[in-house]
């Protein structure tokens, strides 16, 4: 690594209950005594910051990383490896993730009705999603301490990114998803990696179920989203969209909520940056889901958020099809945190929404576009006002469900849902695919018609 900070206790971390507090050991996912979700912090990042480096001295040596041909330093993730738990150089597996866009989308944001709209694009990960940037983190912990086995459940993307950061890093992996009920382009990723793959007859609550229980009698260690390294990972992710903005915040970030991890590792690296000095305003952190896979929405909505209320999930949006998401009390601390909101969306106003962002020339999978979709929807509640800016996260690459965008386009999406009326005001987006004979007149007039 180059330019590495000098390395001292301070920079530890501690794995400790987000209920209770205890400290727990760094390989569990709950503790011990409440069983609620753990989290990593950083004791020794008080009083200097981390490694006794200034928010200014970090910014510009993660910034300088960027021009170094080292492998941890190109990395989106391991560049800002001073606010992350410490791991060997040598265990780090690295498929250079992070380090993703962020793009302006000026006919969305018009079409939401607010000036200024922007993209973080964390499909533009190496596996085509944002766990990319988690999955680095957690592998590497798998990796230094000792495991041989890694397992997750999934609805593709989780799947695809760990058996490829396994793959990298001489670790096998199995794979538990719902059967039928992903992306054939997300299954065979993890087919491809070398994944065990395996489709259990159930949906992707189900999966988790099982593989709690393999993880208890196994020495397998679960790289799902309850991983606290994984969070970790995640969250540079905003550290990155900051830096992107020269360190100025958006007024408004949205990002989808399925299992509720991303939202909250966005959320605990605002709470950082601001604690770090990095900020001194928040953004708000709202969430959205589909009307289908709503339980967040629902149990704000109807208890104050006070109670998970888990539902049967159902939605095209495959990714985010979740009813009893692991996540959701650290997702609601960040929207409470950060005064934002949470949102549904129909299951056109997805396809509509997606659709749009492919026409930006961007795309992204159907996940990533309830965003935009949600944002129209908190326009037109006058909770984001038209002249303040806003960052979508945009989640899974275009590619992951060509078969959603092609059932859109040919215009059979829809065929024999209860959606089929309403997604009539779809046809205007619908590009069809056209054949026609290998003749050069009619390639011609067809030009001319089009223009
Ligand atoms: N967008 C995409 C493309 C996803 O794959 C997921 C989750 C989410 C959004 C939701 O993120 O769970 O952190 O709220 N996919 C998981 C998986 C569950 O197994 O790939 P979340």
């Amino acid at each position: 690594m180059t330019e590495q900070a000098t390395r001292t206790d301070v920079g530890v971390s501690q794995v400790k209950c987000i209920g209770c507090g205890r400290t727990a050991l760094p390989d569990r996912f709950r503790c011990e005594t409440c069983r609620d979700l753990l989290e990593i912090v950083y004791p020794g990042w008080e009083p200097q910051g981390p490694y006794g480096l200034s928010a200014a001295a970090l910014k510009k040596l993660w910034l300088d990383r960027k021009s170094s041909f080292d492998a941890a330093d190109q990395s989106g993730v391991w560049r800002f490896r001073e606010i992350l738990p410490e791991i060997a150089e040598d265990k780090i597996i690295t498929i250079r993730e992070g380090n993703t866009p962020l793009y302006e989308l000026p006919h969305c944001a018009r079409s939401a009705g607010i000036q200024y709209l922007h993209a973080k694009h964390q499909g533009m990960n190496p596996t085509g999603s944002f766990k990319d940037t988690g999955m680095t983190t957690a592998a590497s912990f798998a990796r230094a301490a000792g495991y041989k086995w890694v397992a997750c459940a999934s609805t593709g993307n989780t799947s695809a990114s760990m058996a490829a950061y396994a793959a990298r890093g001489g670790l096998r992996s199995l794979v538990l998803i719902p059967d039928g009920k992903i992306s054939w382009g997300k299954l065979s990723q993890s087919l491809d990696y070398g994944a065990i793959t395996v489709q259990l007859k159930t949906d992707f609550d189900g999966c988790v179920r099982v593989l709690n229980e393999v993880v208890e009698r196994m020495p397998v260690y679960l790289l799902n989203s309850v991983n606290p390294y994984r969070v970790e990972g995640q969250k540079t992710a905003a550290f990155e969209l900051l830096e992107q903005r020269a360190w100025e915040p958006p007024d408004h970030i949205i990002a989808p909520g399925g299992n509720l991890a991303n939202s909250s590792a966005i959320g605990k690296a605002l709470r950082e940056m601001k604690q770090l000095g990095f900020i001194t305003r928040v953004p708000r952190v709202s969430v959205i889901q589909a009307e289908g896979a709503n339980p967040l929405v629902r149990s704000v909505r109807e208890n104050g958020g006070e109670k998970l209320i888990p539902v049967h999930a159902e939605t095209m949006a495959t990714a985010i099809r979740i009813g009893n998401p692991a996540s959701w009390k650290k997702a609601l601390r960040v929207i409470r945190e950060t005064g934002g909101t949470v949102e549904q969306v129909s299951e056109v106003e997805i396809a509509l929404a997606k659709a749009e962002i492919g026409a930006e020339g961007i795309g992204c999978e159907p996940a990533s576009a309830v965003t935009l979709a949600g944002l129209k929807k908190l326009v037109k509640q006058g909770f984001v006002k038209p002249n303040e800016t806003v960052v979508l996260v945009l989640t899974g690459h275009t590619l992951k469900d060509a078969d959603f965008t092609l059932k859109f386009h040919r215009g059979d999406l829809f065929e024999g849902t209860p959606h089929e009326q309403d997604s009539r005001s779809l046809k205007p987006l619908q590009r069809s695919p056209l054949v026609l004979e290998p003749n050069v007149d009619a390639v011609i007039a067809l030009l001319q018609s089009a223009e």
